[in-house]
């Protein structure tokens, strides 16, 4: 059995026909069509598709003029596409720590980590599960620090009621194909504000809005370039797989939200077996359900022992030498935790840590 997998819809797979046999595969209006859902979808203003949410993190630190001597505040429990994005906006990425009862960036953690040369904050939604979003602005806001939430695994989870998009300045998400939604490889940025939104569209492109030029009297579009821009638009094809893959989707939610209660439940009365704590008014995306052991590699070889899938999905991804080498005043091991992807009722299951 797989720890994952991908659904590609019937329709999705109709209208992917329909875009190739157009013969526009590039970005155009079945991108806009897909935007528009999105919109509507995440609560947000502005969505800009691109190729990938990496991109998208990186975008959104560029529109925001991160660069050299900079700093960024991220979780260590992430993936390292969080990570690699300061880095590819030419920043230093200043990790914070974790509350291990939620997995997620700890607030109090982030006050003490914010210096004048802090120009964003990352906060990440660790498997779909929102992090605290008023207790992060309440630290970044009076700092004047904008906050770009990764939420690369947290398509459809709400906040306090709000969709997770609909909240920050920034939100980003991943359609990667083992994503819950996906469109191959894809991603997306939701902005609060117009001219975020019009910077991002800009520099999706090589630097140039497609939206505001109109072609001359003999069909050529041509812009003069004012901004650096970047090759992270999405296309036609891949945003056909999002139109089919979406109608869809907030019914693949609940199944999983409907999983992710039945472990909940059987775990609750084990103490050695401990999920992850999913905060008040919240509703997870369910992308990955974490739980925290000990003694997790006997753990999950035990589970794989009766066919259960089981990986170390994150592990802190500052011990990477590129990232800076472990962070000096973060603890080390405490407990182990272990997630599962609920996409089936009986047992897949994956290990994941923040721990050394
Ligand atoms: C937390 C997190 N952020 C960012 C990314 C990057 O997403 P993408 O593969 O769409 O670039 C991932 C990928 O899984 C992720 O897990």
């Amino acid at each position: 059995m797989q720890l994952f997998s991908t659904t590609v819809t019937d329709e999705a797979i109709a209208r992917v026909v329909e875009v190739l046999r157009s013969g526009f595969l590039n970005e155009g209006d079945v991108v806009k069509a897909f935007e528009a859902e999105l919109r509507a979808f995440v609560g947000a203003p502005h969505v800009a598709t691109l190729n990938s949410c990496t991109a998208a993190l990186h975008l959104c630190l560029e529109v925001l003029g991160v660069g050299e001597g900079d700093e960024v505040i991220v979780p260590p429990q992430t993936f390292v596409a969080t990570g690699l994005a300061v880095l590819h906006a030419g920043a230093r990425p200043v990790f914070a720590d974790i509350d291990p009862e939620t997995g997620n960036l700890d607030p109090q953690s982030v006050a003490r980590k914010l210096t004048p040369a802090t120009k964003a904050v990352i906060p990440v939604h660790w498997g779909g599960a929102p992090v605290d979003l008023d207790a992060i602005h309440a630290v970044c806001d009076p700092a004047g620090t904008p906050v770009i939430e990764d939420a690369a695994h947290a398509f459809g989870a709400t906040y306090k009621g709000r969709p997770i998009g609909s909240v920050s300045r920034f939100t980003c998400f991943s359609f990667q194909a083992i994503k819950g939604m996906t469109t191959g490889d894809g991603g997306a940025i939701a902005c609060l504000d117009e001219a975020d939104a019009d910077a991002v569209y800009t520099r999706r492109w090589f630097g140039i809005d497609k939206r505001r030029i109109t072609p001359n009297e003999i069909g050529e579009r041509t812009a003069l370039i004012e901004a650096l821009g970047y090759k992270y638009h999405m296309n036609n094809v891949a945003a056909a797989l999002g139109l089919g893959n979406l109608p869809s989707y907030p019914a693949r939610l609940q199944r999983r939200r409907e999983i992710d209660a039945r472990y909940r439940a059987a775990f609750a009365a084990m103490n050695s077996v401990r999920p992850l704590r999913v905060l008040e008014r919240t509703q997870s995306a369910c992308w990955l359900f974490g739980v925290r052991v000990e003694r997790r590699l006997d753990f999950a070889r035990a589970l794989k022992g009766r066919g259960v899938p089981v990986s170390v999905i994150d592990r802190r991804i500052d011990r990477h030498p590129v990232l800076g080498g472990l962070t000096p005043d973060l603890p080390g091991p405490r407990s182990s935790m272990l997630s599962t992807s609920p996409c089936r009722c009986t047992t897949s299951s994956a290990t994941t840590t923040s721990p050394r």
